[in-house]
């Protein structure tokens, strides 16, 4: 049915949607969840037929998390697939399309890396989370190092996501 705008209503398909309207230029998907009890409990509202750089970007930082962690575990258990070529090669375009949908989103909302602290300390924090995560799973001549490389780079992710939410370098 025609909506009076010449438009036909767009089918949506929401995941843990709360009913709170997300659409538009200034509309807020990947914003906090206004209904943190209701299933499934990630913290932002994820609402897959209108996903914008915003989700897309935030989907980018998940998978990179949970690709880190799995091969975090596979280190840990010295695991043969660790060394598998996607494996080795996937994580590189992941990263790579983060800190792209990163650097657009800086563009659109006119802040960037060098000239707003926030985005200065999640560019640095990025390349420094790359690199204890090359330590944790290659580089690491002992098993204590690349624990310990593991778990800074994890404390450094989630550094990204309280500076990402306050944008302020700062949080604490
Ligand atoms: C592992 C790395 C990263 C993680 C975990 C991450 C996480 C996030 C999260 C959770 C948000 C949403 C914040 C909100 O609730 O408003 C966000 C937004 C944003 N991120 Fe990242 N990010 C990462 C890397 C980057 C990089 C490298 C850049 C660019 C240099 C960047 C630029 C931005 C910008 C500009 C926004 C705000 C978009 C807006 O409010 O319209 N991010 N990021």
């Amino acid at each position: 049915m025609e909506n009076g705008h010449g438009e036909l209503p767009r089918p949506t398909i929401n995941i843990g949607y709360d009913g709170h309207s997300s659409q538009g230029a200034s509309r807020k998907c990947g914003t906090p969840r206004t209904n943190p009890g209701a299933f499934p409990t990630f913290p932002y509202e994820l609402n897959l037929a209108n996903m914008d750089w915003k989700d897309i970007h935030i989907a980018l930082a998940g998978i990179t998390l949970v690709s880190f962690v799995a091969r975090g575990l596979g280190m840990a258990l010295q695991a043969g697939w660790l060394n598998a070529k996607p494996v080795r090669i996937l994580p590189h375009v992941i990263d790579t399309l983060l800190l792209g949908s990163g650097l657009y989103l800086a563009w659109t909302i006119q802040q960037f890396p060098g000239t707003d602290a926030w985005l200065t300390a999640k560019l640095l924090a990025l390349l420094a989370y790359i690199g204890l995560g090359m330590v944790a799973l290659r580089r690491g001549r002992t098993l204590a190092v690349r624990l310990l490389a593991f778990g800074l780079a994890l404390g450094v992710f989630g550094y990204m996501v309280v500076v990402a939410v306050t944008r302020n370098p700062w949080p604490i």
